[in-house]
């Protein structure tokens, strides 16, 4: 069954240390927070003292989703934050894509590698024995509440034969338009984690919202 992460985007940021700590208690796997420049994508959102704020509302592994231009200058800033689990995009302008890897996990964090929709996941293979997590993004990024791009889907596979092949046990994140029916394409497709702003912070109710999209793995084998 798929992990789920619930992007704290689509959360009200007026209250974000309450919205952390109920999607928190409702279930989630991971907190996943996107951090956006207005250089890398168009959007700006939060930094590491927003992310430092939030550690106190929630015990659950911090996914910092880092959509900039030159990462490995945040690393250090992220990492002390409470970050967990740091991801960088391959298309981002940086030093070294290898050297920005490394930097995350001399850091102590886990590290992730993100894609986005127009790029080859292929591309991602030479860094596969630096990462313990690869983001397949489902939308072009830089806002929340997009449509999902099922054209994506065969990624999950092309890359997790790279892993098994390699022998690396590597989790799939998918990110961008989850909800209750996309999530059984995603899990169908082979995805781990399930990251979904809109999907979970907009439902009535958060603990249904978590519980269908978890269960969306044993919906897709059908
Ligand atoms: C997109 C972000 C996503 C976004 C998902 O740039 O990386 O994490 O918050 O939001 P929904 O689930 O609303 O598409
Ligand atoms: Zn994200």
């Amino acid at each position: 069954m798929p992990k789920v992460a619930p992007s704290i985007l689509a959360a009200d940021f007026a209250k974000l240390g309450e919205e952390v700590r109920r999607v928190s208690e409702a279930g989630a796997d991971y907190i996943h927070i996107d951090v956006m420049d207005g250089f890398f994508v168009p959007n700006i959102t939060i930094g590491p003292p927003v992310v430092r704020s939030l550690r106190e509302y929630s015990k659950l592994p911090f996914i910092a989703h880092l959509m900039i231009s030159h990462p490995e200058r945040h690393i250090a800033a992220f990492a002390e934050s409470g970050s967990d689990i740091i991801e960088i995009h391959i298309e981002a302008e940086q030093e070294d894509l290898r050297g920005t890897l490394r930097t995350i996990r001399d850091s102590g964090c886990r590290v992730g590698l993100a894609v986005n929709p127009p790029t080859p996941v292929e591309q991602a293979f030479e860094y596969l024995d630096q990462v313990d997590l690869v983001l397949i993004m489902s939308v072009n990024p830089g806002f929340g509440g997009q449509s999902f791009m099922p054209e994506v889907l065969p990624k999950i596979a092309v890359v997790k034969e790279e892993l098994t092949r390699r022998g690396l046990e590597v989790p799939v994140e998918i990110d961008g338009g989850i909800n209750g029916d996309t999530a059984c394409a995603a899990s169908k497709a082979g995805a781990d984690i399930l990251a979904a702003g809109t999907y979970v912070f907009k439902s009535e109710n958060a603990r249904e919202a978590i519980r269908t999209l978890r269960n969306s793995g044993a919906e897709s084998k059908h």
